[in-house]
């Protein structure tokens, strides 16, 4: 098994080395403005999920809920966005530690306050 990236790396390489940008804006990393799926401002975005009454997945906080959607992304469809686009591979690509550190970054960026750390 060959991992994309080991967690080591600093967040914005992490993040394209993942592929992430291609397909989301995410604020606070240069050149991450993908349009194919959600903006990801989870601190706001998430906790719209939580409450979302179709949610059916298992998590119970935004970081979970962010670990799970790179996971499993089929647990939640973000709305008006489309299924079985993002890949379904990445719990075999990322490290744990990885995984980690782009959960912690992501969880904490709002609508409000976009531009992270
Ligand atoms: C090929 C395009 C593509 C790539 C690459 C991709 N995603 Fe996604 N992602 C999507 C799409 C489309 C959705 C919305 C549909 C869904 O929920 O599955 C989504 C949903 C999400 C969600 C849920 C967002 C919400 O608002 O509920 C998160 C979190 C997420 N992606 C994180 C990531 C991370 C982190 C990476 C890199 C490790 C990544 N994605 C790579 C296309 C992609």
């Amino acid at each position: 098994m060959v991992l994309l990236v080991t967690g080591d790396e600093p967040i914005r390489e992490l993040f394209t080395r993942a592929g992430c940008p291609v397909c989301h804006t995410i604020p606070g990393i240069g050149g991450a403005d993908g349009r194919v799926g959600p903006t990801l401002v989870m601190g706001t975005t998430g906790l719209k999920r939580l409450a979302d009454p179709l949610y059916r997945g298992r998590a119970k906080t935004v970081k979970e809920y962010l670990i799970e959607s790179i996971l499993e992304p089929g647990a939640y469809v973000a709305p008006g966005y489309p299924d079985r686009t993002m890949p379904h591979w990445y719990g075999q690509k990322l490290s744990a530690g990885a995984l980690e550190k782009i959960a912690v970054y992501l969880e904490q960026i709002t609508e409000e306050n976009p531009s992270s750390q």
